[in-house]
């Protein structure tokens, strides 16, 4: 079983934002959930650097465009870090893998006869680097960017898109794009009639040469999309990834790109005669409420302030639970304050400080051996039987929400059975063995299901419980708890003093 998934590559004409974030840490909680499940998983991102709009932050910045790219990656590459996103190879399309490839897989294209050589005459948005209808344009702007487009007039080469109409149709059929209601919107777009687009550019020197024209380069998409592919014939020297990981490529994209992920990118891989990615994923906006507030607040858009302030796992967590995945939101820096204190401090965080606390003081520290009772059992049963599925339907709120079933359910049963009362006659040390068991293995087998998600969280719960900090997902069952004498635990989320944002 192997698993592929990209994010888009990031255009490094500023620094990353949080919606940029949103993007990677969705990859990241598939890419680990795949692998907890015994997946060989490839995890892509990476930097789109040929745009127009990063020549000229360049020239802005009065520098070559190479220096200029080559400064500014490395705060993207450390984006993924940060955010503690095990990707498996970071791509720039200025590596020379990625040229070499992009050349070759343009050639195909227009070996195939699917090139020609036309005028384009027209709008194009520098933020979306995109050609525009007139039909398009508000008040002559982009409808996206609400900034004035520029007019274009130059000799082109384009690509025959129309061509492809009937093969796209079908592939939505087969739910190449997902969510359904996005794949509509595709739908109708291509139904509408295609026009075919311009690949190349004629007035800019910045970008990959074409190979029939060396005078012209590659049109910013027409290169970048190739990544996907481009990655895998070089990201390991000597070994061709292709044949691996290709037929099981899954693309997250935001919804404003989808018209290239999923119009564009299939019909350019089957004129270069290779297969479509399985599936193309399009999410919704990470939108902000109180815009204005953070602004006003500094930098909190920040990815890299909100992680220095509250951990790179609450920022995943919140990103996962604050807009359903795949839906268009809202949510708000409050939000992450009160999710953090609320829902990682007093859910997460108290259960382990009181039940190790009460291991500690009522059975000096040794986990009491037993059968897990079936209450508990049965939340860990649900989430281990129907996580999987959700996962793989990008449900990621949704399968989060499911392991909280399991938090929640503890936490209740702990003031059901109020240990603290128990203890105080011996008569029911037998249950109060029981209670204390099952809180045990009940953290265990949820800190194995919340690894995707909060990746240096799981493994200090499964360390206060003396457990092995093994992510494997059979291990989310009941009963699979080890005999262990543990210590009362450190607090998993500090309360934050002056969280700003809240
Ligand atoms: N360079 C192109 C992608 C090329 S992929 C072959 C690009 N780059 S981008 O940096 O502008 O955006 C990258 C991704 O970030 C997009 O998927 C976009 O939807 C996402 N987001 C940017 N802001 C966002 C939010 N506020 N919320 C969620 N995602 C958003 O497009």
């Amino acid at each position: 079983m192997r698993f592929y998934v990209t994010t888009p590559i990031y255009y490094v004409n500023d620094r990353p934002h949080i919606g940029h974030s949103y993007t990677t840490i969705a990859a990241d909680i598939l890419a680990r959930h795949q692998r907890q499940r015994g997946v060989e998983t490839f995890f892509l991102t990476g930097v789109d650097e040929h745009a127009t709009k990063v020549w000229r932050a360049a020239e802005n910045a009065g520098l070559s465009a190479q220096e200029f790219v080559d400064r500014i990656a490395e705060s993207w590459r450390a984006l993924p870090e940060r955010l503690n996103a095990e990707t498996d190879f970071f791509l720039r399309t200025t590596d020379e893998g990625h040229k070499a490839f992009v050349r070759q897989f343009l050639q195909r294209i227009y070996d195939n006869g699917d090139v020609y050589e036309d005028v384009y005459s027209g709008p194009y948005c520098v933020s979306c680097e995109e050609f525009k209808n007139d039909d398009e344009l508000v008040d002559g702007k982009c409808p996206i960017h609400l900034i004035p487009v520029e007019h274009l007039e130059e000799k082109n080469y384009f690509f025959r898109l129309s061509k492809y109409q009937d093969a796209l149709l079908a592939l939505y059929d087969e739910g190449f794009v997902v969510p359904e209601f996005r794949r509509n919107e595709v739908r109708s777009f291509v139904s509408s009639g295609l026009r075919d687009f311009s690949i190349s550019r004629a007035g800019q020197p910045w970008g990959i040469p074409l190979p029939w024209d060396e005078t012209q380069v590659a049109y910013v998409w027409a290169d970048a999309l190739v990544n996907y592919l481009s990655a895998l014939t070089y990201a390991h020297p000597g070994e061709d990834l292709i044949d691996a990981f290709w037929p099981v490529a899954h693309h997250l994209v935001g919804k404003d790109i989808i018209r290239f992920h999923c119009v564009y990118w299939p019909a350019m891989l089957l004129s270069a005669g290779y297969s479509v990615p399985k599936q193309v994923f399009a999410h919704g906006w990470l939108l902000l409420d109180d815009v204005k507030i953070s602004k006003s607040l500094g930098n909190a858009l920040d990815p890299f302030e909100l992680i220095e302030t509250y951990g790179a796992d609450a920022v995943r967590y919140w990103c996962a639970r604050a807009v359903s995945f795949g839906q268009d939101g809202s949510a708000s820096f409050a939000d992450i304050a009160a999710r953090y204190e609320r829902e990682l401090g007093n859910d997460l965080g108290n259960l382990l400080s009181r039940t190790t606390a009460m291991i500690a003081k009522y059975r000096a520290g040794r986990i009491p051996e037993g059968t897990t009772s079936p209450a508990i059992a049965a939340a860990i049963a649900d989430i281990a039987d129907r996580v999987p599925e959700q996962i793989e339907a990008f449900d990621l709120t949704g399968a989060i929400d499911r392991i909280w079933v399991l938090v929640r359910e503890l936490n209740r049963y702990v003031t059901e059975q109020a240990p603290w009362t128990l203890a105080k006659d011996e008569a029911n040390a037998e249950q109060l063995d029981q209670v204390l068991h099952d809180l045990a293995d009940g953290l265990r087998a949820a800190a194995v299901a919340i690894w995707a998600y909060l990746p240096e969280t799981s493994p200090k719960i499964l360390e206060a419980l003396g457990q092995p900090t093994d992510a494997a997902w059979e291990r989310v069952a009941a009963g699979e708890l080890e005999p262990a004498t543990i210590a009362p635990a450190a607090p998993l989320f500090p309360r934050i003093e002056s969280s700003g944002a809240a």
